[in-house]
């Protein structure tokens, strides 16, 4: 579920802020097509690498044309940057696979995903890191 309450936007203005889902049982299009969709465990060991796994379009395919396309992908330990992953449009698929270790974290993975025309969105999972 996304954590609405540490995000602050003009609910009407896609450009401004990070757009969340609202209900994730009742997604609208535009949410299904923008989405971050991260894959990952939910308990990891502390300081070992493991797989994330972060998907655009996952429940509705985005366009992927020059004019409209995913820009690019970021990846946060809560507000830790890890990594970002950018794509050329008709040649690349918003999709990637990045390796993490960590030796501690507060509470959530999170992904941003940027649209060159309805702006960055945010998604979520909850993680812990354990001593062993
Ligand atoms: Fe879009």
């Amino acid at each position: 579920m996304p954590d609405t309450k540490t995000t602050t936007k003009c609910p009407d203005n896609v450009l401004c802020g990070v757009n969340l889902v609202c209900d994730p049982a009742n997604m609208t299009d535009l949410e299904k097509k923008h989405l971050p969709v991260i894959t990952a465990p939910d308990s990891v060991r502390k300081n070992e690498f493991f797989e994330v796994t972060i998907e655009v379009g996952k429940y509705l395919e985005h366009p992927n044309e020059p004019s409209h396309h995913i820009d690019f992908i970021e990846l946060y330990a809560d507000h830790t940057y890890l990594a970002r992953v950018h794509f050329t449009a008709r040649t690349t698929k918003p999709t990637v696979k990045i390796w993490v270790s960590l030796d501690h974290i507060h509470g959530k993975l999170r992904a941003f995903a940027y649209c060159n025309l309805h702006g960055n969105w945010g998604g979520y999972k909850d993680i812990q890191v354990t001593e062993y």
